[in-house]
C-alpha cells in the first residue's frame, strides 16, 4: 500500500468514497459541485489516497490552515479498515505539518463516525466538545 497526491483522473472514485461516507443520493446538479470541488482540492494538492493493487482504498483531504493542517474527510474503504491505512494517512498529515512549518494537525470528527478513540491511537487529544463533534489537536 502506498499513498500518494491524488490525480485528476481520481475524482470519480474520490467522489464514490466521499459519497459512501455521507449515504448522499444521486443528483447530477450536486454531482457536478461536487466534483468541482474535488478538482479544486486536487489542484492545491490538498487530497492524498492510498492506494493497494492499484485501487484506492482511502482519501484524506489536508488544507493549511494559519498554523495548523487541518483534516477533513479521512475515509477508509469498507473493506480496508483496521489495517493501518487511517494511521498511513495520519502520517501524510504530520508530514504536510512539519513540511509547511505548521505547529499542529487539527480535526472535528462528528459524533456519528465514533472515530474520537482512533485519533486519539494516533496522538491527537481532545480540545473541545461542540454540540455534534469533538475537536482535536496533535502537536507537532
Ligand atoms: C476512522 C477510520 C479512518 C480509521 O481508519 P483505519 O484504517 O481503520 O484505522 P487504522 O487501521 O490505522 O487503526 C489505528 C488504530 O485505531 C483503531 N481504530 C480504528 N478505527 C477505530 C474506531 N472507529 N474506533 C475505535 N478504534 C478504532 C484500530 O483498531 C487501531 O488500533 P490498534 O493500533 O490498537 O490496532 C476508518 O474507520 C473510517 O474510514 N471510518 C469511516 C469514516 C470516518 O469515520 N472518518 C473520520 C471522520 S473525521
Amino acid at each position: 500500500m502506498k499513498t500518494v497526491s491524488a490525480r485528476h483522473q481520481d475524482r470519480k472514485a474520490l467522489l464514490g468514497l466521499f459519497c459512501s461516507l455521507n449515504k448522499i443520493g444521486k443528483d447530477i446538479c450536486l454531482e457536478y459541485a461536487r466534483l468541482a470541488a474535488i478538482d479544486a482540492a486536487i489542484k492545491n494538492h490538498e487530497i492524498k489516497i492510498a492506494i493497494d493493487n492499484e485501487i484506492i482504498v482511502g482519501t484524506i483531504v489536508l488544507t493549511p490552515i494559519r498554523n495548523s493542517i487541518y483534516i477533513s474527510a479521512l475515509i477508509v474503504k469498507a473493506g480496508s479498515r483496521k489495517k493501518g491505512v487511517g494511521t498511513k494517512l495520519i502520517q501524510e498529515a504530520i508530514k504536510k505539518a512539519k513540511r509547511l512549518n505548521k505547529s499542529k494537525v487539527v480535526v472535528e470528527t462528528a459524533f456519528v463516525y465514533r472515530a474520537k478513540k482512533f485519533y486519539e491511537k494516533c496522538g491527537f487529544r481532545v480540545t473541545k466538545k461542540h454540540y455534534d463533534c469533538w475537536a482535536l489537536k496533535k502537536d507537532v
